[in-house]
C-alpha cells in the first residue's frame, strides 16, 4: 500500500503542468537603468534537451516565495542549453529577481505560447519593429534569423528607444550595422547624452530609410508599447505588406500560461496559448487585443 502511494505521488508530480525546473543564472548584468539580463542554464542536463521553443514564446519565471509570471525568451532556439531573459524592475518578483546573483537559481516552466512561424517564414525576406521592451522577443527572432541566414532573405531591423540609456542591447546592435547580410536602423526619441550617432526620431520615422522592399514577399515582426501599434501599423500596411503577414507579439496579464485559469481572456482566445503572437488581421478582427485605441486606425 505504502508503495502504491509512492507511485501515484510521483506520477502526480511528473503530470503536474505547474512544476518548475530549477535553472541557474550564469550571466546577469544590467542592459539599462531598470532591466537585466539574465543567462539561466537547468541544474539537471536533461532538461536542456526537453526545453526546444521557438521564438515569441514565453516562459513563467518563479522565486520560491515571491511568485510567478511570465516573461518572453530572448534568446535563440539554434544555442540550446540556455536561456536568456530581459526583464524590467517593477515590482515584487522583478524586484527579487533584480537582486539575485550569478550562480543562484530560479525556477522555469515552459515553453509556452505559439511563438513566430518560423518554417513559414523561410525564404520570406523579414522586417522586424522593435520598440523599447519589445526588443526582449525579437532578440530572439532576430538571433535565429542571422544563425540560419541562409534559410531566410533579406533581413531588416528597426529599433527605437526613448534615449541611448534606455535602449536595450544597443552595443550588441550597433555592432550588428558592421554585417553586410542585415540591415539595422536604430533611433532614440531624444539624444540626452550628445553622442548618439544614429537617428534622432520616433522609430516609424526609421521606415524613411529602409529603401524598396518586396512586400508580398515580406513578414514584418512588432513589439513594443501600446502606442507604437498605431503609428507602425498605418506604415505597415501603407508600405503594402499583407496584414497578415505582420505579425505582433502582445502581453495579457498571465496567471497559469496554459489555458486554465482565464486570466489572459479575450472574447475566445487565451492569449497564453493562442498567442502571444497574433497578426495585425487578428488585432482588427478583435479590437481588445491591444486596445481600441492602438488599433483604430485609418489604414485598415
Ligand atoms: C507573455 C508575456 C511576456 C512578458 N515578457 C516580459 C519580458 O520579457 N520582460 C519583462 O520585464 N516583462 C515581461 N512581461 C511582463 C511581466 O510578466 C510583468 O512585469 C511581471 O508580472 C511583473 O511582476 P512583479 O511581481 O515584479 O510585479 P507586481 O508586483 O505584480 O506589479 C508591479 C506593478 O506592475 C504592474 N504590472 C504587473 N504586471 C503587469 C502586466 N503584465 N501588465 C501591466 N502592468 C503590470 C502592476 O499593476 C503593478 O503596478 C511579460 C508579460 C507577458 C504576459
Ligand atoms: S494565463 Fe491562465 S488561461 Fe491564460
Amino acid at each position: 500500500m505504502k508503495k502504491l502511494c509512492v507511485v501515484l505521488d510521483e506520477r502526480e508530480v511528473e503530470d503536474n503542468p505547474f512544476k518548475p525546473q530549477m535553472w541557474r543564472i550564469v550571466r546577469r548584468y544590467p542592459l539599462t537603468y531598470d532591466t537585466n539580463f539574465y543567462q539561466a542554464r537547468p541544474v539537471d542536463p536533461d532538461e536542456a534537451l526537453r526545453f526546444s521553443y521557438i521564438p515569441g514564446q514565453f516562459a513563467m519565471i518563479s522565486i520560491v516565495g515571491e511568485g510567478e509570471a511570465p516573461f518572453c525568451l530572448s534568446s535563440s532556439p539554434t544555442r540550446p542549453g540556455m536561456l536568456e531573459f530581459c526583464i524590467r524592475n517593477v515590482g515584487t518578483l522583478t524586484g527579487s529577481l533584480a537582486g539575485l546573483k550569478e550562480n543562484q537559481t530560479i525556477g522555469v516552466r515552459g515553453p509556452y505560447g505559439n511563438g513566430f512561424p518560423m518554417e513559414k517564414m523561410e525564404g520570406k525576406d523579414i522586417m522586424i519593429v522593435a520598440g523599447g521592451m519589445g526588443a526582449a522577443p525579437l532578440r530572439s527572432v532576430l538571433l535565429n534569423i542571422l544563425d540560419d541566414r541562409d534559410k531566410f532573405g533579406e533581413l531588416t531591423y528597426l529599433h527605437g528607444a526613448r534615449a541611448p540609456g534606455d535602449m536595450l542591447f544597443r552595443e550588441e546592435f550597433l555592432q550588428l550595422k558592421q554585417r553586410d547580410d542585415l540591415r539595422v536602423l536604430m533611433s532614440v526619441d531624444k539624444d540626452d547624452t550628445g553622442k548618439w550617432t544614429e537617428k534622432v526620431g520616433v522609430v516609424t520615422t526609421l521606415f524613411n530609410d529602409v529603401g524598396p522592399i518586396d512586400v508580398k514577399n515580406t513578414y514584418a515582426l512588432v513589439c513594443g508599447p501600446p502606442v507604437m501599434y498605431k503609428f507602425v501599423m498605418q506604415n505597415l500596411v501603407k508600405m503594402g505588406i499583407p496584414k497578415h503577414q505582420i505579425l505582433m507579439t502582445l502581453e495579457r496579464r498571465m496567471k497559469c500560461g496554459v489555458g486554465k485559469c482565464g486570466h489572459c481572456a479575450i472574447e475566445y482566445l487565451y492569449t497564453c496559448i493562442d498567442g502571444p503572437v497574433f497578426s495585425w488581421w487578428d488585432v482588427l478582427h478583435m479590437k481588445e487585443l491591444i486596445g481600441r485605441g492602438a488599433s483604430d486606425t485609418t489604414v485598415a
